[in-house]
């Protein structure tokens, strides 16, 4: 189904529109700059509910000092372009109308989880995202918000903001997009040669084989070690966490565990992640 699509910049035209429909929400947020991966979050909101708002606003709050802000790509009118007709509304404000106090006084924290694996080098960042995931879920009250499972840490730390904090949302989560060889989708993946792609794909190998080795804990433990002694890559983390602490786990660990990824391959940082459940030593 074509859908008219508006675009908002105000708050108050956005909880205008918001008013006018009828039936479920899906939010999609976005920081802008879509790409195939923001399309497939857009593909199941609109199979999940009978109205969609993306949310497009780069936000300085997770944005450390010296990190990329101003820099970070913003072209409003391709992002339309892509979205004309698939979402209901784009909401699309600028800095100043989404913190009309800057900086804003009361955020919300993401806690220790927040600190850990991308948190540990980008200080604050996790919190930057809660905060401006809270105002837009407020702004938008949707019964849905659909996120990538490849931004694992995120979307773990958002469905902690959402039960923590009993928002009154369902968190839809999409798979992780793949190239045919097996390489997640992302746009940092232009930056890499054809061996630089080959050699990539040590992160799917992993992932296969913690696959294989599952539920065995001992076993997945052994296949993360393993791999990262074969310095295919340049290993930043091969960890199994637990899915709401984000820390490390033991060999004693059982049921739902997160196998997180990071890696760089000719300067560029790749990630990936799969989502296993242990039940045996
Ligand atoms: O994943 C992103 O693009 C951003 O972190 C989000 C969720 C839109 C918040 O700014």
């Amino acid at each position: 189904m074509n859908r008219t699509t508006t675009l908002v910049s105000t708050k108050q035209s956005l909880r205008r529109h918001r008013a006018a429909l009828e039936g479920t929400v899906a939010v999609v947020m976005t920081m802008g700059a879509l790409h195939d991966g923001h399309l497939s979050l857009v593909e199941r909101a609109r199979q999940v509910a009978d109205h969609v708002i993306l949310t497009d606003f780069v936000n300085p709050l997770q944005f450390g000092p010296g990190e990329d802000f101003e820099a970070y790509p913003r072209d409003l009118d391709a992002d339309l372009d892509q979205v004309e007709g698939l979402v209901d509304l784009v909401f699309a404000p600028d800095t100043r109308e989404m913190y009309p106090a800057w900086p804003p006084t009361v955020s919300v924290s993401a806690g220790r989880a927040g600190t850990v694996l991308e948190g540990a080098a980008r200080p604050g960042h996790f919190d930057g995202v809660v905060t401006v995931v809270t105002k837009l879920l407020l702004l938008t009250s949707p019964d849905l918000a659909v996120f990538g499972r490849k931004d694992a840490q995120q979307l773990a730390i958002i469905e902690r903001l959402v039960a923590d904090l009993d928002l009154p949302v369902r968190i839809e989560k999409v798979d992780i997009q793949r190239e045919p060889s097996g390489l997640a989708r992302s746009s940092r993946n232009a930056y890499l040669s054809a061996t630089g792609r080959d050699q990539a794909l040590a992160l799917r190998h992993t992932l296969d084989e913690v696959e294989r080795a599952a539920p065995s804990a001992g076993a997945v433990l052994a296949t993360l070690r393993s791999a990262q002694e074969r310095r295919e890559v340049e290993w930043d983390y091969a960890l199994a966490v637990d899915p709401i602490t984000l820390e490390p786990i033991e060999s004693s660990h059982r049921g739902e565990t997160l196998v997180v990824l990071a890696a760089h391959v000719e300067g560029t940082r790749l990630l990936d992640a799969a989502e296993i459940r242990l039940s045996t030593p």
